[in-house]
């Protein structure tokens, strides 16, 4: 059987599924046949957004709740077959701002989400959504996933320990779980209000209100840009193979792509906007890790994964989807 048919049937909970990715995965899952039970708090300043379900919204349930709650996580893990978590305080700014609220959401939530499935439902399995940010700063590129792990900033310190207690309860409690970090990814449904986390679709934005596009420093640091669908794909890759469970992946294109490129291709192909260099915040500077791109053979020849869609495809498809909903996202 091809590893996308294991869904249909299937019963699915996404864990902040009105926001970018766990949206745009919702809406492949219910294509797949998939019974989709969405839960989310709509944390303020953050990617949930009800439009962005529209599509599927006879079809996914949804439940606002926090992954906090013991209660609801207790009664939602039960008769699940995969439990993908994406439910997370994802502003790196905001990590350092208010430091308790992102370890109480990254840490403290994925604990509680963990101690249901292992008291209500232990033969599910769960995919987290890591970060490429718990690399820190690269020593060699590209990244593999045995390279040393010195976070910069408080949302990558909860990300790391959140996928390491993934893995202690697939070890000690046998609770299957597989772990992401992801790269720096883009594509429609993600927010557009703040330029604060998901700065290329700041940038699309700029670019679409034929303004300044504010390119931090000299713009020569690189970065590994993916479009949400490969992303997606990725998920629902690793969630279906077996061998994958127990262990950590990078998903990224391996592509390195500096931000002044990336600025320039997107001006290019909206036909508007334009790039400025801008000096970095001190807020930004703090938790900026330098280079990165992704080593991604381990995704590849454990599940078969690979990204599909090239930077321009990419930028082409998430212009033409804010061209037509933007007065859902501005
Ligand atoms: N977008 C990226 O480039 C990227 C890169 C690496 C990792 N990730 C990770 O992927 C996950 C999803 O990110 P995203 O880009 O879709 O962000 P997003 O902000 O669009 O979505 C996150 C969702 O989680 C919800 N949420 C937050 N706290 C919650 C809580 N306590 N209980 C229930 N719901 C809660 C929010 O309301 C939001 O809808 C995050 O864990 C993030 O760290 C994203």
């Amino acid at each position: 059987m091809a590893v996308m048919d294991i869904f249909k049937g299937k019963e699915v909970l996404v864990t902040g599924g009105l926001g970018f990715i766990g949206s745009n995965l919702s809406i492949e899952l219910v294509k797949l046949g998939a019974h989709v039970t969405i839960v989310d708090n709509m944390l303020p300043r953050q990617g949930g957004n009800l439009f962005n379900i529209k599509e599927i919204e006879d079809k996914a349930r949804v439940n606002f709740s926090d992954v906090r709650n013991e209660l609801s996580m207790n009664h939602l893990v039960k008769g699940k077959d995969f439990v993908f978590h994406l439910a997370g305080q994802v502003n790196h700014v905001d990590s350092m701002r208010n430091p308790i609220q992102d370890l109480e959401i990254n840490c403290h939530g994925t604990l509680v989400l963990l101690e249901a499935l292992r008291h209500c439902n232990p033969s599910a399995r769960i995919i987290f959504a890591g970060t490429r940010g718990e690399y820190g700063s690269s020593v060699k590129l590209p990244v593999d996933e045995d390279h040393p792990t010195n976070p910069k900033g408080i949302y990558a310190v909860t990300n790391l320990t959140a996928e390491k207690m993934v893995l202690v309860y697939d070890d000690v409690y046998k609770i299957r779980g597989a772990c992401l970090r992801i790269t720096n990814t883009y594509g429609p449904r993600h927010h557009m209000a703040h330029d604060e986390y998901g700065v290329f679709n700041w940038f699309i934005r700029k670019a679409i209100d034929n303004e300044e596009i504010p390119v931090f420093g000299d713009g020569r640091i690189l970065r590994d840009f993916l479009y949400v669908d490969d992303l997606v794909e990725s998920l629902l890759m690793v969630a279906g193979t077996d061998g994958a469970y127990g262990d950590v992946f990078n998903v990224g294109t391996g592509i390195p792509v500096s931000f002044n490129d990336l600025a320039k291709r997107i001006v290019e192909i909206a036909g508007s906007g334009k790039e400025i260099f801008t000096e970095f915040t001190k807020e930004r500077e703090e938790v900026e890790p330098g280079d990165y791109y992704a080593d991604i053979t381990r995704i590849s020849s454990r599940t078969g994964w690979v990204p599909k869609t090239s930077l321009e495809e990419g930028i082409r498809r998430t212009i033409a989807y804010y061209r037509t909903y933007k007065k859902e996202y501005w």
